[in-house]
């Protein structure tokens, strides 16, 4: 399950996204924004982020205007490795070695097209472990206050 949310910057990729994961049959839910209207972007990052975290929701996708602030704000809850992605190598590099959880894309720096390969490539990707995973570890460290 895939867990997805945006502001009104990122809407129209959100929207797109969705045409993607209907046609591949890919279940999903859709924490909104459901408009253009302008909303804050930490309500959509928290709402997603804490599916991942518990486990409600395998991965998520946020989006904004930049990508940048919804990350900012998802990176907040524990558990959650939100990376703001722009082309399709930072997309398969951080889902081998940074196994993201979540992929944040921008509505004003990207376009649709370029969100759903970006998409796609995130959630085709396998984490690749070995050494990876030991940095991900130290990340977890950081996160609940423990020496390196
Ligand atoms: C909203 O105008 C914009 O600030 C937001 O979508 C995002 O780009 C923040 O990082």
């Amino acid at each position: 399950m895939i867990a997805l949310g945006a502001d009104h910057g990122g809407y129209n990729l959100k929207e797109a996204i969705i045409v993607y994961l209907k046609e591949n049959n890919i279940e999903y839910t859709d924490y909104g924004c459901y408009s253009e209207e302008s909303v804050d972007y930490a309500v959509y990052a928290k709402k997603v982020a804490e599916a991942v975290a518990s486990g409600k929701a395998d991965k998520g996708i946020l989006c904004c205007g930049t990508g940048i602030g919804i990350s900012i704000a998802a990176n907040k809850v524990k558990g959650i490795r939100a990376a703001v992605v722009t082309n399709e190598f930072c997309a398969e590099m951080t889902r081998r070695h940074n196994d993201a959880n979540i992929l944040a894309m921008g509505g004003r720096v990207i376009d649709a097209q370029t969100a759903v390969k970006l998409a796609d490539i995130f959630l085709n990707t396998e984490f690749e472990g070995g050494r990876h995973q030991r940095r991900i570890d130290q990340i977890t460290k950081i996160e609940n206050g423990e020496e390196l």
